[in-house]
């Protein structure tokens, strides 16, 4: 540990990676030595984007967060994911424009506003990651799930995070309530199986169920991983015993 904290601080390394051993979640170091922007998430989300975001470290991802607040997450994206990552930064205050730099763009507009919605999918790459963590309403989640999820890229990854409040009657939400993203999400679930359906299969195979290759539920956070689908294959092997 010593030896690594004087290679890094002679080779001008930031000292938060040089903590990060090979089993630690470098984003958990980041946020205990962070003294930059602010930047507001729960700890357990940590876990979360390490898991589904790790293989994108040092590859150059476009990154796409809905909600920019003080600009502390895209300074630690930046950080995660390494200097040629390409950020986009969305958010209603026009405020958030002071934190565009040479590799991140901030766009002002309203996540609920289809017409702007479209314009990000004219004006910007297919994101390899999108994370929603703008304003939380139902409308806002579904609107920007329904017109930004098409465009994320092949294998991408799409991150929806405060999901409680699903549950909250002041965003639109309540327990099992009709147009809950909670609720809404649990449709998306039916159409990954698509494939299953007896009866209709044809028409009920769709784009989500042709590019999407897995949902991941955790409290507040769901994860949908894109991949180009087939129709289910059979494999057997081995003898059948009697
Ligand atoms: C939770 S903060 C974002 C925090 C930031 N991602 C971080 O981790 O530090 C939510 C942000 O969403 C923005 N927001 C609220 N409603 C919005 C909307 N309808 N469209 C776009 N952004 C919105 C707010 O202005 C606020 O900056």
């Amino acid at each position: 540990m010593l030896l690594r904290f004087v290679k890094a601080a002679l080779s001008g390394r930031k000292l938060q990676h040089a903590r990060a051993g090979p089993a630690e979640n470098p984003l958990v170091s980041w946020y205990r030595d962070h003294t930059g922007r602010s930047v507001h998430k729960v700890y357990g989300y940590l876990e979360i984007y390490h898991r589904h975001f790790a293989r994108y470290r040092g590859r150059s991802p476009v990154l796409l967060e809905i909600g920019v607040n003080f600009g502390g997450s895209l300074q630690m994206w930046r950080d995660y994911f390494g200097p040629g990552c390409r950020l986009y930064g969305v958010d209603i205050e026009p405020g958030c424009k002071a934190f565009a730099d040479e590799a991140t763009t901030i766009l002002i507009g309203d996540q609920a506003d289809r017409d702007f919605l479209a314009r990000l999918r004219k004006d910007l790459p297919r994101p390899d990651i999108l994370i929603d963590d703008g304003g939380h309403r139902m409308e806002q989640q579904i609107a920007t799930f329904e017109e930004l999820y098409p465009h994320i890229a092949d294998d991408g990854v799409y991150l929806c995070e405060d999901l409680h409040t699903s549950y909250w009657d002041r965003f639109g939400g309540g327990y099992r309530k009709d147009g809950s993203f909670v609720e809404f999400s649990k449709r998306l679930i039916d159409q990954l199986n698509a494939w299953h359906w007896e009866g209709e299969q044809e028409s009920a195979v769709n784009e989500f169920t042709r590019t999407s290759h897995g949902m991941h539920y955790y409290p507040s956070v769901l994860v949908i991983e894109k991949r180009r689908m087939q129709p289910p294959k059979q494999i057997k092997a081995g003898r059948s015993m009697l």
